[in-house]
């Protein structure tokens, strides 16, 4: 996302958190690490509101996948939602560790360990009734004590959600919970 695409001045903050870095960014969607007014790290993932309709509903996906979570198990916990007048945000959790393919790369890296945290964190998702849907190794974070979780839940897929409410207010956690992926609209 380039600042003339986010607007006329470069954005520093989004909805009380301020960016510390870009992570990732294409077209009129970007990752930030953040952080909140307390110091705490927070990720930050930002679309435009008139980027390509399909790029705002993956922010929706991730949301109700989340949502549906709740911060348990292998996945962020939605921290806020909400809007600006350019952009559609998402903050969660910053999960601690290095992604799968910076960690499978480290010296003396216990193979087994890896793959039994990996197995055990997607047991966990499922139970948590959330299918991924894009499980590659950027979208892997492991701890340094081997516990997998997961991000990027764009191409999530809820299998039973219920029929979105669409009743919160923006800038709580699930206030701009709409629509899913899994539902017609
Ligand atoms: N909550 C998070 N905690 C820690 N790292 C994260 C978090 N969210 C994203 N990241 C990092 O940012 C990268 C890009 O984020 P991701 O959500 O995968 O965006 P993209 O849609 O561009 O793939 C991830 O590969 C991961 O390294
Ligand atoms: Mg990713």
């Amino acid at each position: 996302m380039t600042e003339s695409e986010r607007g006329d001045a470069p954005v520093s903050t989004l909805g009380g958190f301020t960016l510390r870095r870009g992570i990732a960014s294409q077209g009129c969607h970007a990752v930030y690490q953040g952080e909140d007014s307390s110091g705490g790290l927070v990720a930050i993932r930002a679309v435009c509101l008139d980027a390509h309709e399909d790029l705002r509903q993956r922010l929706d996906t991730e949301l109700v996948s989340l949502t549906r979570l709740a911060g348990a198990g292998p996945a962020p916990a939605v921290i806020a939602d909400g809007q600006n007048a350019k952009l559609q945000y998402l903050v969660t959790q910053w999960l601690p560790g290095q992604t799968w393919r910076a960690y499978r790369k480290m010296p003396d890296v216990e193979v087994h360990r890896l793959f039994a945290g990996a197995a055990s964190a997607l047991a966990a998702l499922h139970r948590g009734g959330v299918a991924h849907g894009d499980l590659s190794d950027n979208n892997i974070v492991v701890d340094d004590d081997y516990t997998v979780r997961f991000v990027d839940f764009e191409s999530s897929v809820v299998p039973d959600a219920p029929p979105p409410s669409g009743v919160f207010p923006h800038g709580s956690p699930g206030g701009s919970l709409r629509r899913s992926s899994s539902l017609p609209r």
